[in-house]
């Protein structure tokens, strides 16, 4: 369990994103809430990807 979480709305692109891979890079368990599946599974291997990290998840209003 990490002991900082940021939970990040609009994550799929932009500032949401972009913000998500920079928490995510300073230690932050990042959860990116996203109103669409198809593009928040699809930014989420993103910011996996840009992030160099695994402890990044998505869920959906
Ligand atoms: N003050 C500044 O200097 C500055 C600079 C840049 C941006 N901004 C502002 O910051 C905001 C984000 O900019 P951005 O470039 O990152 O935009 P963006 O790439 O279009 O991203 C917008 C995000 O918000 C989500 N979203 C849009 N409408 C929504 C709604 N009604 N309910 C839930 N989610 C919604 C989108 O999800 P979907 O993919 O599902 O649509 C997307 O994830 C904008 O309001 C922009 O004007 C301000």
């Amino acid at each position: 369990m990490r002991d900082k979480i940021a939970i990040i709305t609009g994550a799929n692109s932009g500032m949401g994103l972009a913000t998500t891979v920079a928490m995510a890079k300073k230690g932050f368990q990042v959860i990116m809430v996203c109103r669409n599946p198809e593009r928040g599974e699809n930014a989420l291997q993103k910011a996996k990807t840009e992030s160099g990290t695994d402890h990044i998840m998505v869920d959906f209003l």
